[in-house]
């Protein structure tokens, strides 16, 4: 039975409540076991994915996750295929593509342009990564797929390793965890990319045990979740930073020698070189079923957002 009600965004994590986000991860769960359900609950709906920055797991799982609903798709991967190489200004493309489509998915690299978009859309505007700001869909990503593997998104002591500057990933997830009850983390970064100062303050401020350190293996040794996460290279301001940090800190195999007998590795992907290719054979890697998570979720936030139960 297919039922519809009210219009929603998703900006920013905080868009949802933690219940919310439970349901979302649970329907997710549900969708992954039980995929012929879903296959006609958004018959007759459009999606546009507006993709003004780079993507392949972002965009193609919003558009298998649509298709897999039932639903029809249009949009752009490269901007300057569409006006924005004319000037056209952004809520000016907002204001068009909502009155021809029911739900937006838009990836943009200036912080904040979905936020804009939201103010003059008619439809949901789903954030799908603002320069370094947010993920929030990533972030539902990561909590399906923690889910998944603990049974629990909570309760779980989490290290964040890479670009922890410009990384949106991890700016979403860690503040989502704080939500959930989490309070200790450890983050391993270049000092050049360190937690932005903002967060880290807004961290201590709701209590957080923060661990900096370059120490890779001793937190290998003491984490439930290792997060990955690659040198954001679009957001340097010069090469020669990026070839200095780029290779920081790479794990291999023989890192997880110590590693907790649970212990899983995610990536919100692409790894450019701080995987090894041997970690993908062992037991902890779970970045590619991160991947396929990010379809079963995104189409429990599809029908969320189109205001669409399936019983
Ligand atoms: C991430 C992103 O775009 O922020 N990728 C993704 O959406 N899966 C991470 C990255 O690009 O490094």
């Amino acid at each position: 039975m297919i039922a519809v009600k009210n219009i929603r965004h998703l900006v920013e994590p905080e868009d949802f409540s933690i219940e919310e986000i439970e349901q979302l991860v649970s329907q997710a769960l549900d969708i992954e076991q039980h995929m012929e359900k879903y296959q006609t609950a958004c018959q007759g709906k459009i999606m546009a994915s507006l993709f003004f920055e780079p993507s392949t797991r972002t965009k193609f799982s919003f558009d298998t996750a649509m298709l897999r609903l039932g639903g029809k798709l249009l949009g752009f991967s490269d901007p300057d295929t569409s006006s924005a190489k004319k000037g056209e200004s952004l809520v000016d493309t907002i204001r068009v593509m909502s009155s021809y489509v029911d739900i937006i998915v838009m990836r943009h690299p200036k912080e904040g342009a979905p936020k804009l978009a939201s103010e003059h859309s008619g439809v949901p505007i789903i954030n799908a990564g603002d320069g370094g700001h947010m993920h929030p869909t990533q972030t539902l990503t990561d909590l399906v797929t923690i889910k998944k593997y603990f049974g629990s998104i909570s309760g779980h002591s989490v290290g964040f390793f890479g670009d922890l500057k410009y990384g949106r990933t991890v700016h979403s997830l860690i503040r989502t965890l704080v939500r959930f009850g989490s309070k200790e983390f450890f983050l391993v970064s270049p000092e050049e990319l360190k937690l932005p100062e903002f967060l880290k303050q807004q961290l201590l401020a709701q209590g957080c045990v923060l661990h900096e350190t370059t120490d890779m293996e001793d937190v290998l040794s003491k984490v439930d979740i290792a997060y990955m996460t690659r040198v954001q290279k679009e957001r340097f301001f010069n090469e020669a930073d990026y070839l200095r940090l780029k290779d920081s800190f790479i794990l291999r195999a023989s890192k997880l020698a110590n590693a907790k007998e649970n212990m899983i590795v995610m990536h919100p992907l692409p790894r450019v070189n701080e995987i090894a290719r041997d970690v993908d054979s062992t037991k902890h890697a779970v970045y590619f079923k991160q991947a396929e998570m990010g379809v079963y979720i995104r189409m429990a936030l599809i029908m969320k957002l189109l205001g669409i139960t399936v019983e």
